[in-house]
């Protein structure tokens, strides 16, 4: 049986100075929640109950399926906010895993030690970080491999103050026994707050075993203002830099190179410095992504080469071998193999076959103002420089388009569209025009 994750989000952090919850920042293209939810599920949850308050709807609406919510009216602490998933969770009998919505470094595998220690005997484990700088933390009090209890940095004594093994905000233990010692805690302390970490003290009086699983330091990188959150994100990219490269993909300057969340990256993939990634981005093997690419919401096929200066929108599929160039924008539109739009285009909202060529400077004029219009171009077309196709429009296999081209009706299979004004040479006239204004110039 799998375990039920409750993340505490209720908080303002009035220290983000900001209208919207803290855990819905964005920390490499996706809200903070969003981090913890990926390595929850990562990690096998059965159920996870989210602890909304601040702007709970916005939170809530964000989470849709994904999660459950309580509320938390007054936030009164955290031991107060983990006990409103107590009627959520009346009817699960396995573990549950308290963790911080603003914590987005937990790793699943420290999940899984929790639990694995859990199995091992202990009733209750916690997850700890040993740091140089222990401020603001709660200190964990442990003999042998024993915890006894988790003292809040505003209720240490001296001594207990230079303990530098601190609480991460990871406890897990059976729900049902979980939520028996919340409902024992008090407000007794410097902030007048039920805190979660008292669990262990009360756990302790009752003769239950207690353990503490150890993590890395950058696991407990938490954000409580916009300096921390933007050294979350160094984080975060340095991780994922690293890890990309570590699957194969080459980076020439990876310090230039932004991930999501939810990047996608494969083997063989060259990215070239300055490059964007939004969220949903895919990318298949041997692709060639050149500089000062934005790419977000797309997918790359095999050996395709994008950029320099491309930006690909929600929508954009190029397909394997497909090329797309400089100052091109693409949205919603799907480009078959070996397809290219390779110089100052705008294709949006449009289907376009396999080795088809779309000319310079062409734009795909999808918006009338009101609607979208959707256009779909066959197999081998090849689309004149400067032609705008005035959406919705159907194009067959092999058709070609004059260069200029305003297209506003669709195009046969193999025919051949003009659609400009035709050329008038006038003899010796340009010279003479232009003598004529040089003289009037003196
Ligand atoms: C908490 C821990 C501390 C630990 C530190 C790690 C407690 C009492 N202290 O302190 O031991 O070292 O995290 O970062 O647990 N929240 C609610 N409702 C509330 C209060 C908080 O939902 O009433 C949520 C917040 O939105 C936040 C999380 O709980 O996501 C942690 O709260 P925060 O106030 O940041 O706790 P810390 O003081 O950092
Ligand atoms: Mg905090």
């Amino acid at each position: 049986m799998g375990f039920a994750a409750i993340i505490l989000a209720a908080g303002k952090g009035s220290r983000m100075k900001s209208a919207i919850p803290k855990v819905m920042h964005k920390l490499a293209s996706a809200p903070m929640i969003d981090h913890v939810l990926a390595s929850t599920e990562a990690a096998g949850a059965a159920r996870n109950v989210v602890v909304v308050g601040f702007e709970g709807k916005m939170l809530k609406n964000h989470l849709g399926p994904r999660a459950e919510t309580v509320w938390q009216n007054e936030q009164n602490g955290t031991g107060h906010a983990a006990l409103q998933a107590r009627e959520k969770l009346a009817d699960f009998d396995g573990d549950a895993i308290v963790l911080y919505g603003d914590g987005p470094f937990v790793r699943p595998e420290t999940m899984r030690a929790v639990l694995a220690k859990r199995s091992n005997g202990f009733d209750l484990v916690a997850v700890g970080f040993d740091t140089p700088s222990p401020s603001g933390y709660g200190r964990m009090l442990v003999q042998g491999d024993a915890l006894e209890a988790i003292v809040e940095h505003k209720d240490c004594t001296p001594a207990q103050l230079e303990i530098t093994l601190c609480n991460l905000g990871v406890i897990a233990a059976p729900a049902k026994l979980l939520f028996s010692l919340l409902e024992q805690v008090d407000s007794n302390n410097a902030n007048g707050e039920i805190y979660l970490t008292d669990v262990v003290s009360i756990a302790r009086k009752a003769g239950l075993r207690c353990g503490v699983v150890i993590c890395p330091a950058e696991e407990a990188t938490s954000i409580n203002s916009r300096a921390q959150l933007a050294e979350a994100e160094r984080v975060f990219q340095a991780q994922a830099r690293a890890a990309a490269m570590e699957n194969g993909c080459t980076l020439i300057a990876p310090e230039t190179v932004h991930f999501a969340l939810d990047t996608v990256i494969g083997a063989d993939v060259l990215i070239e410095p300055n490059v964007f990634f939004g969220p949903g981005v895919s990318v298949e093997n041997g692709a060639h992504i050149k500089a000062f690419c934005h790419l977000q919401g797309c997918h790359i096929a095999q050996d395709a080469i994008i950029g320099p200066f491309a930006r690909l929108r929600p929508g954009a599929e190029i397909g394997a071998s497909g090329r797309v160039g400089n100052f091109v924008e693409i949205k919603n539109a799907v480009l078959g193999d070996g397809a290219k739009v390779n110089h100052l285009s705008y294709v949006g909202d449009a289907g376009i076959g396999a080795d088809s060529n779309i000319g310079a400077g062409v734009i795909f004029c999808n918006y009338d103002g009101v609607f979208k219009h959707h256009s779909k171009l066959g197999e081998r077309v090849f689309v004149g420089s400067n032609s705008a196709l005035v959406s919705p429009v159907e194009i067959g296999d092999d058709a070609l388009i004059g260069t200029g081209t305003v297209v506003t009706e669709d195009i046969g299979a193999g025919d051949l569209a003009l659609a400009r004004a035709k050329q008038v040479n006038k003899k010796g006239r340009g010279k003479r025009l232009m003598d004529m204004l040089r003289a009037k110039k003196k």
